[in-house]
């Protein structure tokens, strides 16, 4: 496809690579002409009753009319690469096995985005940064603080700007708490409850039987899964905690729970009927929903056919029983925090739950905020009166649960890109990476049982 507007490259194409390239398509299919928003959908929050309807998130201005073009792509799986070079008609000469490859062949494009696993983060974004690509990153950063702060020191040596993939700040839902917030309705926010869901099977896809199963291979459960959060959180209150404290731990997918007569696959177990779990159940029948068949199960197979599940669950990790794995992250862990101002925050992630977006309540001096992910409601404690604000077009999608912002974030990426601005975009490297060493004191005060005080970097 000859390149229009901005162009990118993607190292790693997986699922978010795909996710957001295919936004770059769409992009560049609708042409500078159309109206800003995500894919013409508006980013306003609707309001039952008036209030503080959201005028683009953040309240900046729409960023779709940007286009972009995909001109190269880096990925080892030949299946995928094939698919994601014909789907974006990039020349044989632009497509690479691996991204240190596409790296070699110098500053093929504006951007690239960069959404191979967690523990290859670091490295090529700090190389892609030296080339003078501007870079669309995913979450974590790196595994660990130094990276990160490396990735933060090449953008900003090489003038990149670095967008780090915290979706939930590009959510309608989010614009309007954060203009309530400002417009004073609930005067001074004092504290906030935040509840991550994961759901009892996505927790056993991705965190027993997945990709993010092992620390050592990835991360803490805190940072592959709610880096999201404890960003989010401080987004909202608008600072970054001063002390946190935190306990969890893998309660209940361990060796000692498996049930009697379980067997290590789910394909052979007698007990599978009344199992939770089940691999069998989960899996076979993500077969009749087009949307679960591109997550989860294309994450477990690409032969949507049941004999191609069934032998995906006999041979792969997908069908082992969630007792005989080894996995090793927690399945449950709470945060307390303090901010500078003497604010308080307490986040709750849980595995043991219905698959639902993210809870939170927002105390404030003078009212309340309740949100479901998508329903806000605010309390006034002046007029005692309640009002409701639905922010419906943010659902949760089974890719992920955050469609609209995932194309909220490609737009705003590719808005920065195109303008020069990188205020387009709601956060910056910096923020980021407190964000990012808010988690990792976190894992520090859960591992020495003590407050980790993050401004001086010890513990009490
Ligand atoms: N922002 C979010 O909400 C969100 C959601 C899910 C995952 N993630 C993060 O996104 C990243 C990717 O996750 P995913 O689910 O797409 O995983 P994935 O495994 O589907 O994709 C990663 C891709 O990278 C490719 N790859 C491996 N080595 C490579 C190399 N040397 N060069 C180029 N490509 C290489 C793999 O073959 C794979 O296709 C992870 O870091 C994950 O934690 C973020």
């Amino acid at each position: 496809m000859e390149a229009s507007g901005v162009t990118l490259a993607v190292a790693g194409a997986g699922i978010r690579g795909a996710t957001y390239a295919r936004r770059a398509l769409a992009t560049a299919h609708r042409g500078e002409a159309a109206p800003g928003g995500a894919g013409g959908r508006s980013p306003s929050g609707s309001t039952e009753r008036g209030g503080a309807a959201a005028g683009g998130v953040g309240g900046r201005p729409p960023s779709g009319r940007h286009s972009a073009t995909v001109v190269a792509v880096a990925e080892p799986d030949p299946a995928r690469r094939e698919r994601f070079a014909a789907e974006h008609r990039i020349p044989p000469e632009r497509v690479f096995a691996d991204w240190r490859d596409l790296a070699a062949a110098g500053r093929l494009a504006d951007g690239v985005i960069i959404a191979t696993q967690d523990a290859e983060h670091a490295e090529p974004a700090i190389r892609f940064a030296d080339l003078g690509y501007h870079i669309l990153l995913e979450k974590p950063m790196a595994t660990n603080e130094a990276d990160a702060a490396a990735i933060v020191a090449a953008a900003r040596r090489n003038g990149s700007t670095l967008a780090v993939c915290h979706v939930l700040r590009y959510t309608p839902y989010t614009a309007v708490i954060r203009e309530l917030i400002a417009a004073g309705r609930i005067g001074t926010p004092i504290s906030i409850q935040h509840l991550e869901p994961v759901g009892w099977w996505h927790h056993a896809h991705s965190y027993v039987r997945g990709n993010w199963r092992r620390e050592d291979e990835s991360g803490p459960m805190l940072m592959t899964k709610s880096c999201h959060d404890i960003d989010w959180i401080i987004h909202v209150m608008g600072e970054v905690p001063a002390r946190v404290s935190s306990f969890g731990r893998l309660s209940h997918f361990r060796p000692e729970n498996r049930p009697a007569g379980a067997a290590d696959r789910c394909l052979d177990c007698k007990v599978e009927p009344a199992c939770p779990y089940s691999a069998k159940r989960l899996y076979l029948s993500c077969l009749d929903d087009p949307d679960l068949r591109a997550w989860p199960l294309s994450v477990v197979t690409t032969d949507h056919t049941e004999a191609g599940v069934r032998t995906a669950l006999r041979e792969g990790p997908y069908g082992r029983c969630v007792y005989a794995g080894d996995n090793d992250v927690v399945d449950h862990q709470v945060v307390n925090m303090e901010f500078p101002s003497g604010a308080t925050g307490a986040f709750t992630m849980t595995a043991f739950s219905p698959y639902v977006q993210r809870q939170t309540r927002i105390f404030g001096t003078a009212g309340f905020i309740e949100g479901d992910g998508a329903r806000l409601t605010l309390r006034d404690f002046v007029t005692g009166e309640e009002e409701i604000f639905e922010t419906a077009d943010h659902h949760r999608s089974p890719d992920g649960r955050h469609d609209d912002a995932d194309d909220a974030l490609a737009d705003a990426f590719i808005a920065a890109i195109a303008t020069g601005d990188p205020s387009l975009l709601p956060s910056d490297a910096q923020e980021s990476l407190a964000a990012h060493r808010v988690v990792w004191a976190a894992e520090r005060a859960r591992h020495s049982g003590t407050v980790v005080d993050i401004a001086k970097g010890t513990a009490q």
